[in-house]
């Protein structure tokens, strides 16, 4: 639609809004240069209370008894009008918020910080919410990142809605309209950086051409606070620079990065930084040259450091040729068994950016025993937004209950609490730096959790909801009901007992392909045969990868007693008739979850068709479209699983619904 882009940014008219009496009348913005965020947050202040309550209000220069709303760092504030208690509690990025009848106060630590608030007085607003607060909000963490898998030729790897708005045909984009609109709505959520080019990174992004063009998008983004970094490929000074060498060890190769950081920062003086994958699925890295990882992040520290710029150094290292019939190879060990000697050598301005689970945004997997490995090194958590294996936007997955399950997981390190929130965030560990980096595409929930990973996945999917599609209590009980199942029913006709998603792993990762997962050397192996299945991670008998966490959580993965269900073939290679502690089976359990799964999926598109005359026919057809196909794939998911693991075991569906009856 016209406003499609707006996303939860739509600032509908609010029912009754002519009943709200306590709206101010002027904004006094504080920095009224067109580039700062500050300036920003006023233009943004005028759009939503016009579109929202449908009064215009004017731009102040000072206060009014008719109500003035002041916008702008707490430090300029300070200046002008003296200091107020809360001062000293804004952390940075931080924002403080203060509603007394018509009297609104927004004061950031810093001019970004002012902008998230502005957005949060909005959002309370579009959601009615117009009672006296007065609070401060500061980040769980500083490093809010997202990436992007755009290439250079308008493509995006593991995309599913559209071409890039970063590049095409080898440059970046001339026209950044859309670039600025997608920059408020990051802003919106407190996204602070963002990674613009897939870590699969192509070295022409270095051309001239290519940074003036990196300047002009960070130009774009700059008056939301959206700093920008990219994804470097390490080879570059051989195939891009004519180096003969890219070893990060030769100070030729040193010098040529720092040569083309200085031209990045140049032009783009408050650069967020370089995310580097290396040594990764054919990538190269420091490893050819006998280097360590950590020598090969620190080049690029190097050369950020006098400018402040941050690397993310990939923790998804691994060797996709291992071998299966090696009963202890295990793809799950690669992380820690890479970077565990590493601890301690990565320069400060590092950061290593590791996947919530060991191998790659499955279904279900557990915490990555990385988080509580490294001490001495600062450490994010990347999450994936878009649903690579998820069903590739045409399943209905909310992702927030699942991040939720990761943060707060307690690793348990030296038997005190090391929630893996806490982790990325530097506390835990006390580093400098830490966060999250999501891989991305549906942002809400990503955003608000990043900045405070203790909200309730259901709370903010229903702000999202009011904010998105209005304040119908149907529309709002509806959709939470569909979307709050939406994952264990996808997991419960994907791939149960976190044995993974068993969809295709060698060409689409889209669609049920069980066989794909074993008999190569990706290692993400099942290790089903007519007679039992799962991967064996036990220290006593497998490839040890229990062992990798902190005892008080490795004892419970160890023993298949105190192991949980829902992680049992990740940890455990049982029989199909072992007991679960729900009483059934692992077979029938496999059975009867995919009938369960899949009979949700055809209650999903009842459910939303119960929406019709509540919502615009635009969004109800395209949500509509989705759920059915939706329905149909979960029987296709359902049957083909289901047939795989009957015909290989030959046991019998007590219900009777499986093979040929
Ligand atoms: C997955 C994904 C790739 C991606 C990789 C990564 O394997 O399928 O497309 O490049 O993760 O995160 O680097």
């Amino acid at each position: 639609g016209e406003d499609g882009s707006a996303g939860w940014l739509r600032y509908a008219p609010l029912p009754y809004a002519s009943s709200y009496s306590s709206i101010p009348s002027s904004i006094i913005a504080l920095n009224n240069t067109k580039s700062s965020p500050v300036y920003t947050a006023q233009q943004e202040l005028h759009r939503g209370i016009q579109g929202i309550l449908g009064k215009t209000l004017s731009n102040g220069t000072s206060t009014s008894k008719d109500g003035t709303i002041i916008v702008g760092t707490a430090h300029a504030y300070q200046k002008s009008y003296g200091d107020f208690d809360e001062a000293g509690d804004i952390e940075e990025d931080g924002y403080f918020l203060s509603i007394e009848g018509r009297q609104v106060l927004i004061l950031g630590q810093n001019e970004r910080g002012a902008l998230y608030g502005a957005f949060d007085y909005l959002s309370r607003l579009a959601q009615g919410q117009l009672d006296t607060v007065s609070y401060v909000s500061n980040p769980h963490a500083p490093i809010r990142w997202t990436n992007e898998w755009d290439n250079l030729d308008g493509s995006i790897e593991r995309g599913y809605a559209g071409p890039s708005i970063f590049f095409e045909n080898g440059f970046v984009t001339e026209n950044t309209t859309r670039v600025a609109e997608y920059a408020r709505l990051l802003a919106s959520i407190r996204i602070n950086g963002i990674i613009v080019n897939n870590v699969n990174a192509n070295a022409t992004l270095l051309s001239a051409r290519n940074i003036d063009g990196l300047g002009r998008l960070a130009d774009a983004m700059r008056p939301y606070g959206v700093q920008l970094g990219i994804s470097l490929n390490f080879a570059s000074p051989q195939t891009f620079g004519g180096l003969s060498t890219f070893d990060p060890l030769d100070p030729t190769v040193d010098a040529w990065w720092a040569n083309i950081t200085n031209q990045i920062y140049a032009r783009v003086p408050d650069m967020a930084g370089y995310l580097v994958k290396a040594n990764s699925e054919g990538q190269p890295g420091p490893l050819t040259f006998n280097r360590t990882l950590a020598e090969g992040a620190n080049m690029f520290a190097r050369a950020a450091k006098p400018h402040g710029g941050i690397i993310m150094f990939r923790a998804f290292v691994y060797d996709n040729h291992i071998n299966e019939t090696n009963w202890k190879a295990d793809r799950a060990n690669a992380a820690v068994e890479f970077f565990r000697d590493l601890d301690g050598k990565f320069d400060d301005n590092v950061v290593v950016q590791i996947k919530y689970g060991p191998i790659d945004f499955q279904v279900r997997e557990p915490a990555s025993p990385l988080f509580s490995t490294l001490r001495n090194t600062s450490t994010a958590i990347e999450l994936q937004v878009t649903q690579e294996y998820l069903g590739q936007q045409t399943h209905l997955v909310y992702l927030a209950p699942l991040w939720k399950e990761i943060l707060e997981f307690d690793l348990k390190a030296d038997n005190r609490s090391s929630k893996v929130k806490d982790i990325v965030s530097g506390e835990r560990f006390r580093r400098p730096l830490g966060g999250s980096a999501g891989v991305v595409n549906n942002l809400y929930a990503y955003g608000l959790l990043a900045w405070d990973p203790s909200l309730d996945a259901e709370e903010i999917l229903q702000d999202w909801i009011r904010l998105t599609f209005g304040h119908d209590p149907k529309v709002l009980e509806t959709i939470t009901d569909m979307s709050m199942k939406s994952w264990p029913t996808y997991e419960n006709y994907t791939g149960n007992l976190g044995v993974q998603t068993l969809t295709d792993i060698l060409y689409t990762h889209f669609g049920p392909n069980p066989a794909t997962l074993d008999n190569n050397g990706w290692g993400q192996w099942t290790r089903a045969d007519k007679f039992s299945i799962g991967m064996d991670r036990t220290v006593k008998n497998g490839t040890a990868n229990a062992g990798q966490y902190p005892p008080a959580v490795a004892n419970v993965y160890e023993n298949i007693e105190t192991t949980p269900d829902n992680l049992l073939l990740w940890f455990h290679h049982v029989i199909y008739t072992h007991q679960l502690k729900s009483g059934k089976t692992v077979i029938q359990h496999f059975y009867d979850s995919h009938y369960e799964g899949a009979a949700t999926a055809q209650t999903l598109v009842k459910q939303w068709e119960s929406l019709k005359s509540n919502i615009d026919s635009e969004r109800y057809e395209h949500v509509l479209f989705r759920q059915t196909f939706q329905a149909g794939h979960a029987l296709v998911w359902r049957d083909s699983i289901n047939q795989f693991y009957h015909n290989l075991s030959e046991i019998e569906d007590q219900a009777k619904r499986v093979g040929n009856h």
